[in-house]
């Protein structure tokens, strides 16, 4: 019988041991040098989960034959692109393209309001760089992606439905997708055991058009940055309360309206940040955290401190339907 090579065999054991993710782990680094020979790799290392293993995995595959490109759209949270070059280039010496394109998508999102063509702007710009960066390398046959399971099974799901474009199906690269048997929940067991930083390996679902579905209608860097600052304090207080890598999902957003209040005697005309922590198994139903009241009050007080521009909070307890996850 012929094995189609994008179903995952009866057979294969499910990788949710360290013992078991390192036979993955020797078996694909074979698998990978036996593909690749002395070719050359190209990859876009975004620093989500599996584009991260994909990188550790071809780091110990073929090393410097790998390329890495990180494009940091200008809609990543606080930290994110510099421990991308600090895990990747500093501590495992990965050959790492980093392109700071914050000026060029900020430009283009400039003044657009509509959810969809946001996407297309972000997800278009994506390509555009990522090739325009490529076309300076020379030599280059391979091109390695983070595809996973749930990916070819649901390619009517969110990533195909929302992300528009993807990378491109470019035919002068022969793809190299290393963990495209794997479940979400392997890959990160396979990071683990590659000696990933937990805090890269248990990242919670991060959307490919990043913060720009959470900065509300038109883009301005001021609410952009009161999205990025409110979200580190919340993911902040969700480490310090235990609630990390407990909670599916949690973040903030910034409506694009504002409203009074007060501040040192002074009145002000400010926005207000949502928080949104869901639970979730399959991201289509979704329930409400219940979060502890002295978290909510510490999370009001430092964001509404801290967040310059932000005079109120507000906590969103709309299930799923009938709300999405995300407000745009
Ligand atoms: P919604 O808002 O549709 O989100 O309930 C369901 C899950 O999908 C994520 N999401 C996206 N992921 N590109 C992505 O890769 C997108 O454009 C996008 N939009 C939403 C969302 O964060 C949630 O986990």
């Amino acid at each position: 019988m012929i094995q189609n090579e994008n179903v995952r065999p009866e057979s294969m054991e499910r990788i949710v041991t360290p013992a078991l993710a390192e036979a993955f782990i020797a078996e694909q680094v074979e698998a990978l040098r036996a593909q690749i020979g002395e070719g050359k790799v190209l990859l876009a290392l975004s620093g989500g989960v599996d584009s991260s293993v994909v990188a550790a995995l071809l780091i110990r595959a073929v090393g410097s034959q790998l390329t890495c490109i990180h494009v940091n759209h200008g809609l990543m949270r606080k930290g994110e692109s510099e421990q991308v070059q600090r895990v990747f280039r500093d501590e495992l010496g990965a050959n790492l393209i980093y392109i700071d394109a914050t000026d060029r998508f900020l430009d283009k999102l400039a003044g657009v309001t509509d959810p969809e063509q946001k996407r297309k702007i972000i997800g278009g710009e994506f390509i555009r760089v990522f090739e325009e960066e490529s076309a300076k390398l020379s030599g280059i046959r391979f091109l390695a992606q983070g595809t996973i399971y749930p990916d070819i099974l649901e390619s009517d799901g969110i990533k195909a439905h929302h992300n528009v474009g993807g990378l491109p199906e470019d035919v002068q690269f022969e793809l190299v997708e290393p963990v495209k048997l794997l479940f979400k929940d392997e890959v990160r067991e396979v990071g683990r055991a590659l000696g990933l930083p937990a805090s890269m390996v248990d990242r919670q679902p991060f959307p490919g058009p990043g913060l720009g579905v959470r900065c509300v209608g038109a883009i301005t860097r001021d609410r952009l940055a009161a999205v990025r600052e409110s979200d580190a304090i919340l993911r902040e207080e969700f480490e310090r309360e235990g609630l990390a890598g407990r909670v599916w999902q949690y973040f903030t957003i910034v409506p694009d309206f504002k409203s009074t209040g007060i501040r040192d005697g002074k009145r002000t005309f400010e926005w207000p940040v949502v928080i949104r922590a869901i639970n979730t198994r399959d991201a289509m139903a979704v329930t409400i955290e219940q979060l502890p009241w002295p978290l909510l009050e510490r999370l009001t007080q430092r964001i509404t401190t801290e967040v310059p521009g932000v005079n109120r909070v507000l906590y969103d307890l709309t299930p799923k339907p009938t709300g999405t996850i995300e407000w745009e």
